[in-house]
């Protein structure tokens, strides 16, 4: 790996100091949070923190930086699980926090757009929505921490893509500054607008490596309703993904949610959440929790369709959350799984997509495959089944904890992994649908993209950022083709 960029000097540490003055920074020695990975894996490093309050204070720390080649970090909520956030194997980058830029800067109510700096957390921009009747539809579990920048920046997924899209589908506009200090700034709330090409989402997804996102122009919709939240009980994933197409042909496109959980996956939860329970009185092996929205009678509808699809064996059962208090219950099985897959020691969490179609050929594959490389491995496979991404975390058999698994056995840490990558790529998937590349999957990624690709993203990292200074050693570990 070459990380060529330099560690800053005290004239240019200096300088950064200046320009975001003494509220602006942080030196490393207090900058234990930003150098946390969620999942415990990593350590970041820099030589300073800088926390700019203004895009232009944000362009001229990127231009010092360019002028002496030092890498920027750029930091948002801190919540990212493939180490995208930090610089792992050198200190001579800073890190660049967007966290004092949280002004929500404009709601435009007749354009259905809100205008928001990049370290404003997202579920105060669903607050800042609702305050207008309206509703910003990204959501995952991590809204109460993660930032909007971040969401952009590595095109985050989460629970309502099923019907909403990914960060990219969400977003009309925006602003961020480039690796040679100029601000590129395009907010209007277009709907169309083809004048080029769309450097909007050349930067989301971009992951922090060809600029830094500064603000965004979003889109809000009306708030549906009725919304109404249900855990059935399956038979496999593939008869989940039946039961989806079946309410879609019934109720059309008001499924805002689709979670893919199984028997193993609802007990690891309420294990480690005794206060939580699964609301069946009898086993099943899986489990789909779903939502719709959409006009007062909603609810009434999909009750109607279960029905049907009960008595058709589509489904074994089904609770309909009848309050608040139901439907967060439902929830909190859901979005406490990543917490009790942690506190399990899950070894492995993958993040793949296939196609919607070989959902169920795909979960029975990597099944296969894992027990295959030890019977004893425990798996809690889960996910957005309804976009075909799949989260499968596998843990060491009953009775051995992580550490113990992952130091008498490394092999089969990487054969599981590879397995895993191995089975999506005979199903057609990607090895990252929704957290990205990253500093964790760099070799994944020459690994299964293509040549023609991997020179792609190369030359547009040389024609934006030549110096390498953006983000360096995230998605690409070499940086720059020259
Ligand atoms: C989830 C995260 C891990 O869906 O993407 O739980
Ligand atoms: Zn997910």
């Amino acid at each position: 790996m070459s990380s060529s960029f330099n560690a800053p000097g005290s004239q240019v540490l200096h300088d950064l100091k200046a320009v975001v003055g003494d509220e602006g920074w942080k030196p490393a020695a207090d900058g234990a949070r930003y150098f946390e990975d969620p999942r415990g894996r990593f350590k970041g490093r820099a030589s300073l923190i800088v926390l700019p309050d203004s895009t232009e204070q944000v362009a001229q720390v990127v231009r010092i930086c360019n002028d002496a080649k030092v890498g920027i970090v750029p930091f948002s909520g801190g919540t990212g699980v493939v180490a995208g956030q930090m610089s792992v194997d050198s200190d001579a980058a800073i890190v660049l926090s967007l966290e004092r830029m949280n002004k929500v800067r404009e709601v435009l109510i007749d354009d259905g757009a809100i205008v928001v700096e990049a370290g404003c957390i997202l579920e105060n921009i669903h607050h800042s929505a609702s305050a207008h009747d309206l509703m910003f539809p990204l959501s995952m579990a991590s809204k109460g921490s993660c930032c909007i920048g971040g969401n952009l920046a590595t095109n985050a997924g989460g629970i309502q893509v099923v019907r909403h899209g990914n960060a990219r589908d969400l977003c009309l506009g925006i602003e961020a500054v480039l690796p040679d200090g100029s601000i590129y700034s395009a907010l209007s709330p277009l709907r169309k607008d083809n004048t080029g090409y769309d450097l909007r989402h050349l930067l989301i997804g971009s992951e922090g490596t060809l600029g830094i996102i500064t603000a965004a122009t979003l889109v809000l919709k009306p708030v549906d309703p009725e919304t109404v939240t249900v855990l059935c009980a399956i038979a496999s994933p593939g008869a989940g993904l039946e039961l989806y197409k079946h309410i879609r042909k019934q109720l059309g496109e008001s499924i805002s949610a689709l979670e893919l959980m199984s028997d193993f996956g609802l007990r690891l939860v309420t294990t480690h959440f005794p206060a939580l329970s699964i609301p069946f009185t009898e086993d099943h092996d899986w489990y789909l929790l779903l939502e719709a929205s959409g006009p007062t009678g909603i609810r009434d509808r999909l009750e109607e369709v279960l029905e049907a699809c009960l008595e058709g064996e589509l489904l074994f059962d089904a609770v309909v959350a009848q309050s608040q208090t139901q439907q967060k219950s439902l929830w909190d099985l859901r979005e406490n799984t990543p917490e009790a897959n942690r506190a399990g020691g899950a070894f492995c969490n993958s993040d793949t997509s296939v196609p919607i179609s070989k959902v169920g050929a795909f979960i029975a594959q990597t099944t296969r495959m894992i027990h295959d490389i030890h019977p004893g491995l425990r798996m809690n496979t889960y996910g957005h089944i309804g976009d075909g991404n799949i989260h499968h975390n596998v843990l060491p058999p009953e009775g051995i904890s992580k550490s113990e698994f992952v130091a008498t056995h490394p092999e089969i840490v990487k054969a599981v992994r590879m397995a895993i990558n191995e089975a999506t790529r005979m199903f057609d998937g990607s090895i990252s649908a929704e957290h990205g590349i990253g500093r964790l999957k760099t070799e994944d990624l020459e690994l299964y993209a293509s040549p023609e690709k991997q020179a792609l993203l190369r030359r547009i990292k040389s024609a934006l950022d030549p110096n390498n200074i953006m983000n360096p050693g995230a998605m690409m570990t070499d940086g720059p083709a020259h």
